[in-house]
């Protein structure tokens, strides 16, 4: 278990993994329960590419671990990892480095504060987004409401139909979750493939109803209406599967909860619209 206050170090803001989140989070990564996920996730994307060469995105990379399998997968593509912290992008370009001289696919990694709509639009086959822990501050929520209002509402009305006490934590939550499901499909061209992996602790069809729903509408695949209004839906999912896995463990040693000592994560499949 780690010594960190999770809650006073994620609270100074997606920087923290400069310091030491990252730490943790490279021991974490570095666990033979992630290198196994990743070869998986790795293998899972192989085999939906479609294509033998194309343009895949690593949203919010970390140290790269996750990358060195897809590249290892999929030779023949370029590849761009983007994260907002300099030291987990330094430890990914150190691998980087380090390759095989020859190695055919393209890479390169970028910093960028996510979620970010400055980045190239529409270009990439496929964007991989795994085991999330987007920071992001109330100053891009006001932001984000300003343009996406209709998302603003409809998160607000879910969150209000699921918690009294902590209805506006769980707004936050389900906006920005939303506002970066745009983010990923604004990278994506028509068709293009999405893979979230997602901590998880069961499949899909085991949530409770008001919990799928809100699920499908972060992940921007929800299409009927809610109180009247209907979501935009720019993603449509092709599969999901759950796969136990000590990864969860991260889950537990950021929050203390006992509950997340067992569990694994969710593979799924969205293709954009
Ligand atoms: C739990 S790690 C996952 C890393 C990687 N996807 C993996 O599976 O190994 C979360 C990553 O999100 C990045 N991150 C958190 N908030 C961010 C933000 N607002 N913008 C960009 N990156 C962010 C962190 O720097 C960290 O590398």
């Amino acid at each position: 278990m780690s010594s960190i206050d999770f809650t006073q170090a994620l609270a100074s803001g997606a920087r923290s993994y400069d310091r030491h989140v990252g730490r943790w989070w490279v021991q974490r990564t570095s666990s033979a329960a992630h290198a196994e996920a990743y070869v998986n996730i790795a293998r899972y994307v192989a085999r939906h590419a479609r294509k033998r060469s194309g343009l895949l995105v690593d949203y919010a990379c970390g140290a790269g671990l996750l990358t060195r399998q897809l590249v290892a997968a999929l030779p023949r593509w370029r590849f761009l990892g983007i994260d907002g912290s300099r030291a987990m992008l330094r430890f990914a370009e150190a691998w980087a480095r380090r390759r095989e001289p020859g190695s055919p696919a393209a890479l390169e990694f970028r910093l960028a504060k996510l979620p970010d709509f400055a980045l190239p639009m529409h270009k990439a086959d496929l964007v991989v987004f795994a085991f999330p822990n987007i920071i992001t501050g109330a100053g891009e929520r006001r932001h984000f409401e300003k343009i996406y209002g209709k998302d603003s509402v409809l998160a607000r009305l879910l969150a209000a139909k699921r918690e009294q006490a902590g209805a506006h934590v769980l707004y936050d939550q389900l906006f920005m979750n939303r506002m970066i499901a745009r983010n990923l499909r604004w990278l994506l061209r028509k068709g293009g493939l999405c893979v979230r992996v997602d901590y998880s602790q069961g499949s899909r069809h085991e949530l409770e109803r008001c919990d799928r729903v809100a699920t499908v509408f972060e992940e921007g695949s929800l299409s009927a209406g809610q109180g009247g209004r209907k979501p935009e839906k720019f993603f449509d999912l092709l599969y999901a599967r759950y796969y136990p896995s000590d990864v969860i463990r991260d889950v537990y040693e950021q929050t203390g909860d006992e509950d997340f000592l067992e569990g694994g994560y969710s593979v799924s499949l969205l293709r954009a619209i």
